[in-house]
This record gives C-alpha cells, sequence and structure tokens, in this order.
C-alpha cells in the first residue's frame, strides 16, 4: 500500500527527476524488503549462473551501481547494473526520458549518463562479500576512438568484481553502437573479449559473460549472432533492448520522441524476437528475456519462448517495486499448474 502511494507520488514528477527521487530514496533504505524465500520452483541456471529466482532487474535502472542490494532485497533474482561506460559521460541533453503513460511505455535517449569505471568499481568493492548475484553491463564511451578497448577495459577493471558482465551493443542512443552488431565489427569485438577474458582467468573459473541485442534484427542476423556468440563462448545472449520502432497502436503524447521504446509496446516484438533466437540456439546457448514484462503471465510466456530468466525496468514506474513480489508468486503458481519443477523444465516449451 505505502509503496503503491510513493509510486504515484514519484509519478507525479517529470520522469527524469522522479528516477533520481527514487534511487535517493532506495539509498536511505525505503524500499520495500522482502523476507521471503523464493518459492523452490523458482531455481534456474542460466549461462552457468545459479538463480533462486528468475526475476531480474535490467540495466538502466542502476546505471552507477548505486542500490543493487536494495533492488535485491525487493526481491529481485539478480541485478544488473550499467551501462558503465570507462570515462565519465553527461549523457544527451535533458529532456531524455519520457513516460508514455496511456501505453505504459517509456522512451529515453538517456546516451549512456553514467559516473564512470571508478566510481562503479569502488561501489562493487565496498560490497564485496555480500550475497546476492549483480552483473555489470559494459558499454563504449561516445567520444572513443577504439569502442571495443573499452568493452575490455570495463571487464578488466570489474573483473572479480561483478557476477556476471554484459556486453552491450544494442543501446540505440550511441550513435553507431549498435553497429557492432555486424558480423566483421562482431568477429573483433568478441574475439578481443574472448582473449582478455582467456587472460584474466587463469585457471580459475570464469564468470559468465553475455551479449544484449536490439530487437531490432532480421532472421539472418538472429542466426549469424546466435553463432558468432557461441563461436566465442558467450555464456548467453539477452534479448533485449529498447527498439527504435514506432507501433501505430501508440497514443501517448510523447510517441514522436527519439530514443528507445520500452514497457508494453516491446512485449510482443521482443518475445517474438527472444522464439526466433530461441529456434536458432538449439539449445546450445541459454537466452534471456526482456521487454515489457509487467505480470507473472509475461515473464512466463518468456520463459516458455526459450528464457532460463528474464529482467524488466520500465514496468516499475508504473507499478513501483512491489510488483517483483507479485511476478514471483504468479509465475510460481504458473509453472506448478502446468506441473514443472523447475524454471528450467518449463524453458522453451513452446
Ligand atoms: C530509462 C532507461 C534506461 C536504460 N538504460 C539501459 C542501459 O544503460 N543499458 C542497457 O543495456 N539497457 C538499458 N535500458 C534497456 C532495458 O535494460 C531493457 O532492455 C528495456 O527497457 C526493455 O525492458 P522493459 O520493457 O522491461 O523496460 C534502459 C531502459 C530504460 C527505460
Amino acid at each position: 500500500m505505502f509503496y503503491k502511494a510513493a509510486t504515484k507520488l514519484i509519478r507525479a514528477l517529470p520522469a527524469e527527476p522522479a528516477h533520481r527521487a527514487t534511487i535517493k530514496a532506495l539509498k536511505t533504505g525505503l524500499g520495500p524488503v522482502t523476507t521471503r524465500r523464493p518459492d523452490p520452483v523458482l531455481a534456474t541456471e542460466v549461462g552457468g549462473l545459479k538463480l533462486d529466482n528468475p526475476v531480474g532487474l535490467a540495466p538502466g535502472f542502476d546505471k552507477d551501481a548505486e542500490v543493487p542490494d536494495a533492488m535485491l532485497a525487493a526481491g529481485f533474482g539478480f541485478v544488473e547494473c550499467g551501462t558503465v561506460t570507462p570515462k565519465p559521460q553527461i549523457g544527451n541533453p535533458k529532456p531524455r526520458l519520457f513516460r508514455l503513460s496511456e501505453d505504459k511505455a517509456v522512451i529515453n535517449r538517456m546516451g549512456f549518463n553514467n559516473g564512470g569505471l571508478d566510481v562503479f568499481k569502488k561501489r562493487l568493492i565496498a560490497r564485496r562479500g555480500k550475497s546476492g548475484i549483480v552483473g555489470a553491463n559494459l558499454g563504449a564511451n561516445k567520444d572513443s576512438t577504439d569502442r571495443v578497448a573499452d568493452y575490455v577495459t570495463g571487464l578488466t577493471e570489474l573483473w572479480g568484481l561483478a557476477d556476471y558482465f554484459t556486453i552491450n551493443i544494442s543501446s540505440p542512443n550511441t550513435p553507431g553502437l549498435r553497429d557492432l552488431q555486424a558480423s566483421d565489427a562482431m568477429d573483433d569485438l568478441l574475439s578481443r573479449i574472448q582473449e582478455a577474458r582467456t587472460e584474466l582467468t587463469g585457471d580459475r573459473p570464469s564468470p559468465p559473460i553475455f551479449l544484449k541485442v536490439a530487437p531490432d534484427l532480421d532472421l539472418n542476423q538472429v542466426e549469424r549472432i546466435t553463432q558468432q556468440a557461441r563461436t566465442y563462448g558467450m555464456n548467453a545472449i539477452i534479448i533485449s533492448n529498447t527498439t527504435i520502432d514506432r507501433p501505430d497502436s501508440l497514443k501517448s503524447a510523447h510517441k514522436g520522441e527519439g530514443g528507445g521504446l520500452s514497457g508494453a509496446p516491446l512485449f510482443e516484438k521482443s518475445t517474438q524476437m527472444l522464439k526466433e533466437f530461441a529456434a536458432a540456439a538449439e539449445g546450445r546457448i541459454d537466452l534471456i528475456g526482456v521487454g515489457g514484462i509487467s505480470s507473472g503471465a509475461q515473464a512466463y510466456a518468456k520463459i516458455r519462448a526459450g528464457a532460463k530468466a528474464v529482467q524488466l525496468y520500465s514496468a516499475l514506474v508504473y507499478a513501483g517495486p512491489g510488483l517483483v513480489m507479485d511476478i514471483r508468486r504468479d509465475l510460481a503458481e504458473r509453472l506448478k499448474a502446468d506441473g514443472f519443477n523447475s524454471v528450467t523444465e518449463a524453458a522453451g516449451t513452446d
């Protein structure tokens, strides 16, 4: 009740100040805390990462790793911080974040605003030894002359501090970033990541590394990216980032803003793309489903489509952080009703 009211109050602010206020509140310990252990049916494993609940926080909410523990306490099974770039960056001019309330959607063109690796790293060092899975989503600076080197720097600096890494080549808000999804560019990027990983790992086990892709891909690209991700030892593919599409169904005044669209109107498109990746992967590489999830039924649909874990962000803007517990409860009921013993068992059954 309190969190629903607080979410309403915060929504009275423009979108970006509202987000800042939310982070501040979470930092001061005002977020919801669940002590309830996840239902055992929610257990899963994705890309070698063992999770006791498959519902993760998507990156962009906590770009600077300020509140991962508060979000874990709210009930998320894993929290992905970032995108972090080597150097701090102010991002695009404001306003750059828009609520499309009638559409239960968000448009953002933040442009990787973040405090840079140094600050991010200090925060991860400060939480060392705490429980809970925290991943680092890596990106490249807008003015970088060697973008691939930026990803390698991120990996190197945060090695041993994050439970997993995500290589984000799918943000529409850094000009040219999505070009890294092209065949030659991906060969160059993923081979250099693989080299760095081998060097950093030595004889210890490596943390998983995931690749996050856009939803705006054709079937040939889906098949080729899946193959390349496997060739270079990526542990999972995350589908998807925001879309540059603007479906005709959008009603809100802000629908014409530039940037990436997320939330409800992204659900169908990103789930369809997930199915295409599942067909191309044939079970040989794990998948994580993201895009438009705001209910247990939708989380379940992503799992049935092939995801072994899911993430969400935009729905929090409308429902507040209590949403994650509702999704957990509903998802557990659905899995059991269909006779599944775990998320991994249900993954890809459609
Ligand atoms: C305001 C905002 C900022 C985001 N920033 C990032 C980011 O820095 N890195 C990233 O990989 N994805 C970012 N995303 C994309 C989300 O992680 C997610 O892939 C996308 O929003 C679809 O999920 P959703 O519909 O549940 O929000 C951002 C999304 C929003 C709404």
